[in-house]
């Protein structure tokens, strides 16, 4: 007998349900940003009356939030969270990231600052040796891209505007293709550096410490 494989979004659902598990009874859940987090979020809706809240990384998700029922806290409302829980554009074998493909990069590493770990959800496409083959997301004040868009060529990277595209900051996106990310968390802290980023796409101070893969063999749990 043959096996249909599982396709991506039975993956992504697969993973935002198991995802429910780390969510702690009674407190309050940050919510990223994406189409396996929408799974998440209809997840959660089940068991909404479990959880205070969330505290949410963009107008997408709150806005998908809202429609199930879930009270949406700001989050300078709060001062912490067990848990933070959101897709990835790529995740490495150390749970470093690139994310901010759907253009939420900021808040979502707002929300994750805010909390004690970071729980990725992600099909196995996700996963990668080495970061990089994603063009890297990069949220700048206008002024500065020509400038940023310099920097970039001068380590390798070709960077370009993400047309038509202001972010929920009301910023533009850099897209950087070509780097090779062998120490995300160097490239990070130099970036962080440069006038006029707001905010580089790497997580890898924020790094996830558990990571849900979906596979056609079930959920796999990458722990960092
Ligand atoms: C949003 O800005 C991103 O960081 C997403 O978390 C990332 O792009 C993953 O999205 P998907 O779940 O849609 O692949």
């Amino acid at each position: 007998m043959t096996q249909t494989q599982p396709t991506q979004d039975e993956l992504k659902a697969l993973v935002a349900a198991a995802a429910l598990a780390e969510v702690v009874t009674g407190e309050l859940v940050g919510v990223g940003t994406g189409s396996t987090v929408d799974r998440f979020i209809d997840a959660l809706a089940g068991i909404r009356h479990k959880v205070a809240g969330a505290v949410s990384s963009s107008e997408r998700s709150t806005a998908r939030l809202r429609g199930h029922g879930i009270r949406v806290f700001e989050a300078n409302e709060i001062t912490a969270l067990p848990v933070y829980i959101d897709g990835a554009d790529e995740i490495d074998g150390g749970g470093c990231m690139i994310k901010g493909g759907g253009a939420a990069l900021t808040r979502e590493k707002i929300v994750a600052d805010l909390a004690a770990r970071f729980v990725c959800i992600a099909d196995e496409s996700k996963r990668v040796q080495t970061l990089g083959a994603y063009p890297l997301p990069v949220e700048v004040v206008a002024m500065a891209s020509a400038q940023i868009i310099r920097r970039f060529a001068a380590m390798g990277g070709t960077a370009t505007l993400r047309p038509g595209l202001l972010t929920d900051n009301g910023h533009p996106i850099l897209d950087v293709r070509g780097l090779s990310i062998q120490d995300p968390l160097a490239m990070e802290t130099e970036i962080n550096q440069w006038p006029g980023v707001v905010t580089v796409g790497l997580f890898a101070r924020h790094r996830a410490s558990l990571c849900l893969l979906g596979t056609a063999r079930g959920v796999q749990r990458l722990v960092f």
